[in-house]
């Protein structure tokens, strides 16, 4: 059994990333910057945005984060998206979500022009997603994508099998390792007698948010797992009292499967490097 590292890949990516900066301004060229729009004080979507600002400072970028009180109207909120739309600084946007209730979460991500939805939500970008034209990728998917293009896993032919069908992984990813050649399974809370799907899985991708859910008796010798879920669980040996699940049982996976991608440590940092690399694009667009 062999680990799909996302922290060495992760890192390898950022110091790419980071040449490139200091290429561009070497040549006078614009630097990129990120600008992520933070709504009220809900203490994930707090830390997630922290990342993503120490993640652009890291390599260069320029970073801005305009944070708003939870009772922000949300034709306020429209006003202040169409404002950073309109900036020629910027060069690309994310919303952090969840949004407050009251605020139209569809609305919102129609409103980011598609050419800075670096988080590659818009219609827009879902649409040429799927045709497999040049876009913005959603991050999580993108990361992996790039994780297994790193270690040169094939896909093509290669029986897919996707758990989770949302907006933000199931189903893009499902229509990137279709793109990849996979044939591809998108299963789901509803999908009967799942098991007989990721037994036959060269490929299983969990994405369903279900602390250890997919343990070794449900896959093949030889498959390849990836792991999407971060749940956080009560760990009293641990200082901040909980530790990070994935939704994989990691012990008896590993004992089947041809590759594995830890939690933490796996996907994660996969993600915030994709960040990075579609705002690079942003400002090469
Ligand atoms: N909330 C959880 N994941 C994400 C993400 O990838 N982007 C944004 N904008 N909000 C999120």
């Amino acid at each position: 059994m062999q680990i799909l590292d996302g922290n060495i890949v992760s890192k390898h990516l950022r110091a790419q990333v980071q040449e490139e900066v200091a290429q561009r301004k070497a040549a006078g060229k614009k630097i990129p910057h990120l600008a992520a729009i933070l709504v009220g004080n809900d203490g994930a979507s707090m830390t997630y945005v922290g990342a993503k600002e120490k993640d652009c400072h890291e390599v260069g970028f320029h970073s801005t984060v305009l944070r708003f009180d939870a009772s922000i109207t949300e034709a306020e909120l429209i006003a202040e998206v169409e404002k950073i739309n309109n900036n020629s600084e910027i060069d690309g946007l994310i919303v952090q979500l969840p949004l407050p209730k009251h605020i139209n979460e569809k609305r919102i991500t129609e409103t980011i022009s598609w050419e800075k939805d670096v988080d590659g939500f818009h219609p827009m970008n879902v649409g040429l997603m799927f045709k497999g034209l040049p876009c913005f990728l959603p991050a999580t998917p993108f990361g992996i994508i790039k994780l297994i293009e790193h270690y040169q896993i094939e896909t093509s032919g290669m029986h897919c099998v996707v758990i989770g069908r949302s907006d933000i992984v199931g189903k893009p990813m499902s229509a990137m390792m279709l793109q990849k050649n996979c044939t591809v399974t998108i299963c789901h809370s509803k999908t009967k007698d799942l098991t007989s799907f990721t037994r036959n899985a060269d490929i299983v991708i969990a994405a369903l948010g279900i602390p250890g859910f997919l343990n070794g008796d449900m896959i093949k010798d030889g498959a390849i797992v990836i792991d999407v879920g971060i749940t956080r669980v009560a760990d009293a040996t641990k200082k901040s009292g909980f530790a990070l699940k994935g939704d994989a049982d990691y012990e008896s996976c590993a004992t089947k499967a041809a590759w594995i991608t830890p939690v933490p440590g796996g996907v994660g940092p996969m993600t915030r490097i994709a960040l990075l690399l579609n705002t690079l694009h942003a400002v090469k667009a």
